[in-house]
């Protein structure tokens, strides 16, 4: 048996919407990424919703559009330690500077209690990430921005169905970013969207994914049928050749929106399956505490389930890299639980941070992993995963027995 991390499902909607995309020779942003914008959006009860090349590109545009709102270039965003790299390559793309703080042993997110001493005169936003769709503090995260007067952008790249006291994660703070790449419970293959509840933050998002135009209508139809548009010209010059903003080039095109229609079509059905497949895989590693150890889903929430989470304890007598072997000799795909963005990532050592300042992101990123849990995985798999676990663990604990 194999256990890959990650999976696609395309529908019979996506291929003949992908199809009637190529006849229809209209391929760049258009009438189909129209309709996934407002389908995710009334999907996830939000008034607008964005969409962009990839999930970083949300993020980071999400970011950019607060210059209209007030941020300055260089000001600081206070992020997790611990992410997918993309987090904090947003920050940086969007031209502020990262400011990183620990996350939670347990429930693997930024701890809220370290937020406030991050906080500087130049702080302009919180960017939390609801990391293996387990949701953030919002509350908490939220207080400390009313507060300070700070903006909150989630990261919910990983959040897609996750819930915090009955809101949908991605409708919790000022502006939210989702990834729809392959591996992520909605996608376009490649992709991503903000989400947000305002009009402004949404036409500012628009101009930015085409270059910072002056064109950014919600339905945009210059790359529709319906090619005349009366707010074109109006009575001044071309709109679409007046840049208001520094942009980006990072609009979705019509393949991957029908993809993405093809996808949310499916969802409630993916989301059922993925969330039944955490549910028993994190049953089957509960035995194994301390050595082995995963997150809790607490009542006010439910986990997005984007993957399995896995963290070997401190007194284990095995290491993670061990069981990532035996996964692998067992055909079962896994990833590391990423790397500690500031300490552990080439890329962020200019700004000066210490190995040993996130004790917790760098514990986590050195002893953890994670594993998918997608739709084409069934009870039969589960059990094999539970069975090479078990297995695992029972050869180690053995192996330490026959040493002492
Ligand atoms: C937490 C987080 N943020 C951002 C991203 C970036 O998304 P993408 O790969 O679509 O650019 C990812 C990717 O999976 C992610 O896990």
């Amino acid at each position: 048996m194999n256990l890959p991390f990650g999976t696609i499902t395309v529908t019979d909607t996506a291929r003949r919407l992908v199809l009637e995309a190529l006849d229809s020779k209209r391929l760049s942003s258009g009438r189909l990424v129209r309709r996934f914008e407002e389908l995710f959006a009334s999907n996830i009860g939000a008034q607008e919703a964005v969409a962009v090349s990839s999930g970083t590109d949300a993020d980071a545009l999400a970011l950019a559009a607060l210059y209209d709102f007030g941020a300055k270039r260089g000001d600081e965003v206070i992020t997790p330690a611990l992410s997918f790299v993309a987090t904090g390559n947003s920050v940086l793309q969007a031209g502020f500077k990262p400011v990183f703080v620990d996350v939670d042993l347990e429930t693997l997110n930024i701890d809220p209690s370290l937020i406030e001493s991050a906080i500087t005169d130049r702080t302009v936003a919180i960017l939390p990430v609801h990391l293996m769709g387990k949701p953030a503090d919002m509350d908490a995260i939220n207080d400390i921005a009313r507060r300070h007067d700070l903006f909150v952008i989630e990261d919910a790249a990983e959040a897609h169905g996750a819930t915090y006291k009955g809101r949908n994660a991605g409708t919790l703070g000022d502006m939210s970013a989702f990834s729809l790449y392959v591996a992520h419970i909605i996608t376009s293959v490649e992709g991503g969207v903000v989400v947000t509840q305002r009009e402004d933050f949404a036409e500012v998002l628009r101009s930015l994914r085409s270059h910072g135009r002056a064109c950014k209508c919600r339905q945009c139809v210059i790359n529709t049928a319906d090619k005349v548009c009366p707010r074109r010209f109006g009575d001044g010059p071309d709109r679409r050749f007046v840049f208001e903003r520094i942009g980006y080039s990072c609009k979705m095109n019509e393949l991957e929106a029908a993809i993405g229609l093809g996808s949310l079509e499916l969802y409630e059905e993916i989301l059922s399956r993925r969330g039944a497949n955490l549910a028993a895989m994190m049953q089957a590693i509960e035995p194994f505490a301390p050595n082995l150890f995963t997150f809790r889903q607490e009542p006010h929430e439910r986990i997005g389930p984007h993957a399995l989470p896995i963290i070997v304890g401190q007194d284990a007598p095995f290491t993670r890299d061990e069981l990532v072997q035996w996964l692998r000799q067992n055909e079962i795909d896994s990833r590391n639980l990423f790397e500690c963005m500031p300490t552990q990532c080439r890329g962020f050592a200019f700004l000066g941070y210490r190995l040993g300042e996130f004790p917790n992101a760098e514990y986590i990123a050195e002893n953890g992993l994670h594993v998918g849990v997608h739709q084409d995985l069934g009870p039969a798999h589960i059990d094999y995963f539970a069975r090479t676990i078990r297995d695992f663990v029972l050869s180690r604990s053995a192996n330490l027995r026959t040493a002492t």
